[in-house]
């Protein structure tokens, strides 16, 4: 058990070893039972009696179905009767000169009421769709929840996407209303979010009636009249009651990449979506009245809406919430903030874990971090090298590390080890929680058993399981679960340890997960194509130091068309302004054609490895069209 670390010992857990392996066992053999007793973290209206009632099968999945809920109550109101002055949000700001902001748990309640009154005079009613574009401030969280409190569906979109990327996502959901600001700030460069809200509804059909502007810089930005509306001459303090859901009432839709096509708007539901972040927040974090969480995450992803939003305020915990980035105004910004507001959980991603090690120690060690007891990773894999430098430089070699893996369409935390009850394995995610049953499968389907390789698949469901792909359930299942047919097939390669560890080892289909986020192939495909030169595309990822994986496009143009630096440049900047900065390619490669069957077929295998560099293991070429092009291809291939 060499690579394995012990956990170090504490007084004081949410969960042992031995209780872990006895809730383990329960979870899988009585899981109503096991479900039903973790709801009460809840406060339910009518408690729910019935736990899961679900099939794979066909695809039908519900959870506390005779429950009735409000996730907004749960997260602000209940709390005010014991803990209305304990700190729930702290705020810091991009400028770290800025003004630090402090809400109570009191003071929460009165910004999602005025938030709440602010969209219903808007016209905003139980079941709307409402799209938040939003810098990581306050706001944002409150927005969410005041989403909440009217049974509003809100979908989040990441301020970092472009106009078109915003426009595609408010008109799959129908949205008839956005929030947003004046502008975000990021390393100290403004993000021109209403301009971006402009441009996505001028320049498409939308029903979209109401926009919410929030003041944030004071930038000087154009009002549309009649449609957009400030903020502060909404908002009011009237009494604003939260409606009563049903569990399986849709709580938020937030849209993720996949292999194919555009991407999806993943729909989470009330109670079960709750019940396991809140599970989730209290174990894995080993939540304590007293911790300072903060997770890094911007609300615009899944890891902001359950480990920002959700799970730390249904704990009632105090958290960090923070508008900047890891490198700005230094490289220290991290561990600075963790000094300045006493963090004691720290929860981020792989690449800026990376990014930052690379700039050597001094900017950790000059900071305080006495204060962190646990740090947490989500979001890729994360390699054993930053893994060590994570716990021994940050964390000072005494904190336990833990490797959480998810995805959008879990809700939650799903394989890790707990942080005093499991010993950790660097790179590896560790053991299932509580409910969660994995599988390992062969192409085939073949189940693999003891320690083995192959493919993540999960054979029960787990009440935050993601219901539906908002308006397509055809979708849902063919995308899930048609692979393995009776089983939710995650995308997924990895490894089994014959000690029962999970490491993950990178999606197996087509998306690529680049700094954390994840993108589908065929989106940049998409982007590319529309280029008035470019004729074909083909987008494969590639191991890149920092981001994880990067975006390597080959590229072939037009009749007469030729490949240059500079309509490489414009490359790159045509999909930032179809997706966003996000998709930015890394790679250009024009071609004269791409490798492809005789049927037409494109062989992705052959361009994979040779943007891999990984030129020895190539395969059978010898159906190719025209094996002479590999050849030209590992030629042309392009290093920077
Ligand atoms: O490939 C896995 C990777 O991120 C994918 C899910 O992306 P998304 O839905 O955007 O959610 C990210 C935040 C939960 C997964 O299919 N992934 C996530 N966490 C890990 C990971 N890969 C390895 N280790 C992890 N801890």
């Amino acid at each position: 058990m060499s690579e394995f670390i012990e956990p170090p010992q504490t007084a004081k857990t949410n969960c042992t070893a031995a209780q872990y392996r006895a809730d383990y066992v329960r979870s899988l053999s009585d899981p109503d039972g096991f479900w039903l007793e973790q709801a009460k973290r809840l406060d339910w209206i009518d408690p729910p009696t019935i736990g899961g009632e679900w099939s794979f099968d066909p695809v039908e999945i519900k959870w506390f179905a005779d429950g009735t809920l409000n996730l907004c109550h749960n997260a602000v109101d209940r709390h005010l009767a014991d803990k209305a002055d304990k700190t729930a949000l702290i705020f810091e700001p991009d400028d770290p000169d800025g003004a630090v902001r402090t809400l109570t748990f009191a003071d929460l309640h009165v910004e999602v009421i005025r938030m709440a009154n602010a969209l219903k005079a808007m016209g905003v009613t139980k079941g709307a769709r409402v799209t938040l574009y939003m810098p990581m401030v306050v706001e944002g969280v409150v927005a969410m929840l005041a989403c909440a409190r009217l049974g509003a569906v809100h979908s989040v979109v990441f301020g970092g996407f472009s106009p078109e990327a915003l426009a595609g996502r408010i008109i799959d959901c129908d949205s008839h209303f956005v929030i947003t600001a004046d502008e975000g700030l990021r390393g100290g460069k403004p993000i021109a979010l209403n301009a971006n809200v402009d441009a996505a509804l001028d320049e498409h059909d939308t029903q979209v009636k109401g926009v919410l502007v929030i003041k944030h810089t004071g930038a000087d930005i154009t009002m549309k009249e009649g449609r957009d509306h400030w903020y502060a001459d909404l908002a009011s303090d009237e009494d604003c009651p939260c409606e009563p859901m049903n569990a399986e009432d849709p709580l938020f839709i937030l849209y993720t990449s996949g292999s194919t096509g555009k991407p999806k708007g993943v729909l989470h539901t009330t109670g079960g979506y709750g019940v396991w972040t809140a599970t989730t927040f209290h174990y894995v974090f080993d939540h304590q009245p007293d911790d300072v969480f903060w997770c890094s995450a911007d609300i615009g992803w899944i890891t902001g809406h359950s480990y920002v939003t959700y799970g730390p305020l249904l704990n009632g915990a105090t958290q960090v919430i923070f508008e900047g980035v890891p490198n700005y105004p230094d490289h220290g910004r991290f561990w600075a903030t963790i000094a300045r507001h006493k963090v004691s959980i720290f929860y981020t991603a792989p690449t800026a874990i990376r990014a930052l090690m690379r700039e050597g120690d001094s900017f950790v060690t000059a900071h305080d971090r006495s204060s962190l007891r646990l740090l947490g990773s989500v979001g890729e894999p994360i390699n054993p090298e930053a893994w060590r430098w994570y716990r021994d430089v940050p964390g000072e070699g005494r904190v336990p590390v833990i490797d959480t893996w998810w995805q959008t369409e879990t809700g939650g935390v799903m394989l890790t080890t707990l942080p005093y009850a499991h010993a950790m394995k660097p790179g590896s995610a560790g053991l299932p929680f509580f409910g969660v049953q994995p599988q390992l499968v062969d192409n085939e389907g073949q189940v693999l058993d003891g320690a083995a390789e192959g493919n993540l698949c999960l054979t029960a469901s787990w009440p935050g399981q993601a219901r539906t792909v908002y308006g397509d359930h055809d979708r849902f299942v063919q995308t899930y679960f048609s692979t393995y047919t009776g089983k939710y097939f995650t995308g997924d390669g990895c490894q089994r340890d014959e000690h029962g560890y999970y490491r993950i080892t990178g999606r197996v289909d087509d998306v690529i997960n680049v700094s954390g986020h994840r993108m589908g192939t065929a989106e940049v495909e998409s982007a590319l194509v529309l280029h008035p030169h470019v004729s074909e595309a083909a987008v494969v990822g590639f191991p890149h130091d920092i981001k994880g994986q990067g975006i390597y496009c080959y590229v072939t143009l037009n009749a007469g068309d030729e490949g240059s630096d500079d309509l490489a440049a414009e490359l790159r900047q045509w999909v930032r302004k179809e997706i966003g900065p996000v998709a930015t390619p890394d790679r250009i490669h024009f071609t004269d054609g791409l490798p492809k069957t005789r049927s037409g077929k494109i062989m992705r295998r052959i361009l994979r490895k040779i943007a891999e560099n990984d030129y020895g293991s190539l395969g059978d070429t010898s159906t190719l069209a025209d094996p002479s092009l590999v050849d030209r291809l590992i030629e042309g291939r392009v290093k920077s």
